[in-house]
């Protein structure tokens, strides 16, 4: 009962089964290719499991979401996003005091050395801030060179998480020509964001409790979300034991797509169209069908969430809270709502399974805070972010970690004589 067979050609294998504390199923074929000489072949890597990870749990046909066994629903109404990255980071619930001692470290070290300013300004105002982002966070390795005593590479996880909130606001100043306002020591991690992100020097600036709460919750839903695309691309770099700086960069880049983090500016984009047109749902609706097009409906559909995304809940609910308390009337929330209830009544999204996601309606609250559309994946780094070095850190630790390094089948020509070129 504990093992799996597998006939091929003529030969019957046996392979070990591995069960996860939910129950989840895997076939282990870590000795397929030495017992049967065939690899499995997975594009996309839909039913492939790369790691073990106690971090996050996803059931994705009940839209459960849990970060190292709690619900993402009490997490989201009564955590902070820094108790959170404690969580992530370092397995357990912070007590009180080691809450304020991670909350202090992260203060004291949100500087970032006064020659990195340099950087910035060597960017058009143009540059999207995720390209500064990624090229930044990787520069971190040359300031704090990774050794291998665990106390520095602990002291440069604080270093990461207090820093790339400085460095995302500093990315913001220079694309609007502003003066970069410092880190503040009196302020908590997303109110010293939202303060260094909208602070001018002309002025005394205090960030309404509104945002930073808002934001709060916008970084605690995007703060793991187990193996997707930006998080096994930090464990494929840590794989072969680049620092965590130049993982986590690498993250950063991948996170970039619209399919992935992208897509909630991507959304935006997309319900700014539609407003344009002036609500023309169906032209858009037809398109995303069409699979010439080459048009998706941004904002919904997910690998894992068959049913709901529990991150979507949250945030639409959170949408209509945000708006009303900032009194602001977005004509894009509504269109968003609209879309959302034609498509979940077209059979086409309802055969595929097609629901919103968490980036739905993520941009909408972006939008309400005043933070630009190429900003909106920055925020998803930011939240994201956590999670990257906790997946690192297990990554790192784990004895089991070899190189990832997967196969392929080559559809290339086969073997053929070089030719000269005068003879071609
Ligand atoms: N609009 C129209 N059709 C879609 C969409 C969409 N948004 N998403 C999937 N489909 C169709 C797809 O064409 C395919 O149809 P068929 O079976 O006829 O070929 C079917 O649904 C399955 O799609 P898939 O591309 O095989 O699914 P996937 O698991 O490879 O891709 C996805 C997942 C999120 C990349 C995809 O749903 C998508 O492109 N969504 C839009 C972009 C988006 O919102 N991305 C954010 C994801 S959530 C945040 C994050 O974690 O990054």
């Amino acid at each position: 009962m504990d093992t799996a067979k597998l006939i091929l050609k003529g030969h019957e294998y046996e392979f070990p089964l591995i069960e996860g504390s939910e129950h989840e199923l895997a076939i282990d074929f870590t000795k397929l290719r030495a017992q049967t000489g065939a690899i499995s072949f997975d594009p996309g890597y839909g039913n492939t499991g790369s790691c073990m990870s106690e971090i996050t749990y996803i059931d994705g046909e009940k839209g459960i979401l849990r970060y190292r066994g709690y619900p993402i629903e009490q997490l989201a109404e009564r955590s902070s996003f820094v108790e959170v990255c404690y969580l992530l980071v370092n397995n357990k619930l912070p007590t009180a005091e080691e809450l304020a001692s991670f909350q202090q470290k992260l203060t004291y070290h949100t500087l970032l050395h006064e020659d990195m300013k340099k950087f910035f300004e060597s960017y058009p105002p143009s540059a999207h801030p995720m390209a500064i982002m990624s090229a930044t966070a990787i520069s971190l390795s040359a300031y704090y060179p990774e050794l291998l005593d665990p106390e520095i590479i602990d002291l440069n996880i604080v270093r990461l998480l207090a820093k790339f909130k400085t460095i995302a606001a500093y990315a913001y100043k220079r694309s609007i020509g502003q003066a970069y306002v410092y880190p503040r020591n009196d302020l908590g991690y997303t109110e010293d964001f939202l303060h260094m992100m909208f602070a001018v020097p002309t002025e005394d600036y205090v960030v309404p409790e509104v945002l930073t709460r808002a934001l709060d919750l916008l970084l605690i839903l995007h703060a793991d979300h187990e193996q997707n695309c930006s998080t096994s691309t930090v464990r494929m770099v840590g794989s072969s034991q680049a620092n965590m700086f130049a993982s986590v960069a690498a993250g950063v880049s991948a996170l970039w797509g619209p399919l992935h983090g992208g897509a909630n500016q991507a959304v935006i984009e997309m319900l700014q169209m539609i407003h344009k047109d002036g609500g023309d749902y169906q032209k858009y609706m037809n398109m995303a069908k069409d699979k010439d097009s080459g048009f998706r409906l941004m904002g919904f559909g997910h690998r894992v969430y068959k049913n709901f995304d529990p991150r979507a809940q949250i945030l639409k609910k959170a949408a209509d809270e945000v708006l009303s308390e900032l009194g602001i009337n977005d004509p894009l929330l509504e269109i968003a709502k609209n879309l959302e209830a034609i498509a979940l009544a077209d059979s086409y999204f309802v055969e595929r399974k097609l629901y919103p996601n968490v980036d739905f309606y993520s941009g909408i609250i972006y939008r309400a805070m005043g933070i630009p559309t190429d900003m909106f994946t920055v925020m998803f780094a930011l939240g994201r972010l956590p999670g990257w070095i906790a997946q690192w850190k297990e990554m790192r630790n784990d004895a089991a970690t070899r190189i990832n390094r997967p196969r392929q089948i080559y559809t290339g020509a086969t073997v053929r004589d070089y030719v000269p070129v005068k003879e071609r």
